[in-house]
């Protein structure tokens, strides 16, 4: 992979102020409670054995914990290439560390799952994480994913997927960068303006938007079946993907 394709982008104050993200995307809290519920309800009927949970970015471990929360009969691997993030993940997660049933990643996304056996995994699940990454990058981690996901397995991607609609996307771009004003503000956290108001609109760049029906072609390109969005609230949406 080459190295300008792996970014850090939550390694300052947007990482270390993470809390914030809750506030200014309120969306972000019913997408990782719905993606544990999609985990626990996966029908592992047809094979025996733990069910195997692999996730995209898990941050501070906010999705990582409804994950583990869903079933008893799970293994989580949770990959991030960001030590601030993996340090909250630890203190959120440090129960379940302690468990044995998630282990956390140091690695690049792309890296961390060329490692990986195919056909071993039975969920790839990723919160938020996607739309950040050059069009390339996410192009080599889906289809990789799919290399990963044994027969039947999920893919569950709770995300920003831009608009098809130009017009619409820029009214609803507006709107977010109106309410990530007003929200900092409110608390006084002038010092993230910048930082978050910079960080949305990168993700506009035409080598990084991740525009709903470009997504879901590139997911059945790389063999996906079943690909849909479950849910849409304006810019976040919870893709489904199986193999
Ligand atoms: C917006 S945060 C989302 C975190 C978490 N999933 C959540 O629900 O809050 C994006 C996370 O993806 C991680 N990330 C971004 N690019 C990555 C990559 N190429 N490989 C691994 N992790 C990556 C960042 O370090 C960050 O922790």
């Amino acid at each position: 992979m080459p190295k300008d394709e792996i970014e850090r982008q939550f390694s300052g104050v947007i990482g270390e102020g993470y809390e914030i993200h809750k506030l200014i995307c309120p969306n972000a809290v019913k997408m990782r409670s719905r993606i544990g519920s999609l985990v626990g309800s996966f029908d592992s009927s047809h094979r025996s054995g733990p069910v195997s949970v692999v996730e995209i970015g898990c941050g501070s471990g906010w999705a990582t914990m409804p994950i583990l929360e869903s079933r008893e009969d799970l293994r989580v691997v949770a990959i991030d290439n960001e030590p601030t993030m993996l340090s909250q993940a630890e203190t959120t997660l440090a129960h379940w560390l302690e468990t044995g049933r998630i282990s956390l990643i140091e690695a690049d996304a792309v890296s961390a799952v060329a490692e990986m056996p195919s056909e071993s995994i039975d969920i790839v699940a990723s919160v938020y994480v996607i739309h950040n990454l050059l069009k390339s990058y996410r192009s080599s981690l889906i289809r990789d994913v799919f290399r990963l996901l044994r027969p039947n397995g999920l893919f569950l991607n709770g995300d920003r997927y831009a608009l098809d609609d130009i017009h619409a996307h820029t009214e609803v771009m507006q709107r977010e960068a109106r309410h990530y004003i007003k929200t900092l503000s409110s608390l006084g956290r002038y010092d993230l303006i910048e930082e978050w108001i910079t960080h949305l609109f990168s993700d506009e760049n035409p080598d990084r938007i991740m525009r709903e029906t470009t997504a879901i072609s590139e997911m059945k390109d790389a063999g996906f079946r079943d690909t849909k969005i479950l849910f849409r609230d304006e810019i976040d949406a919870l893709v489904h993907a199986m193999k």
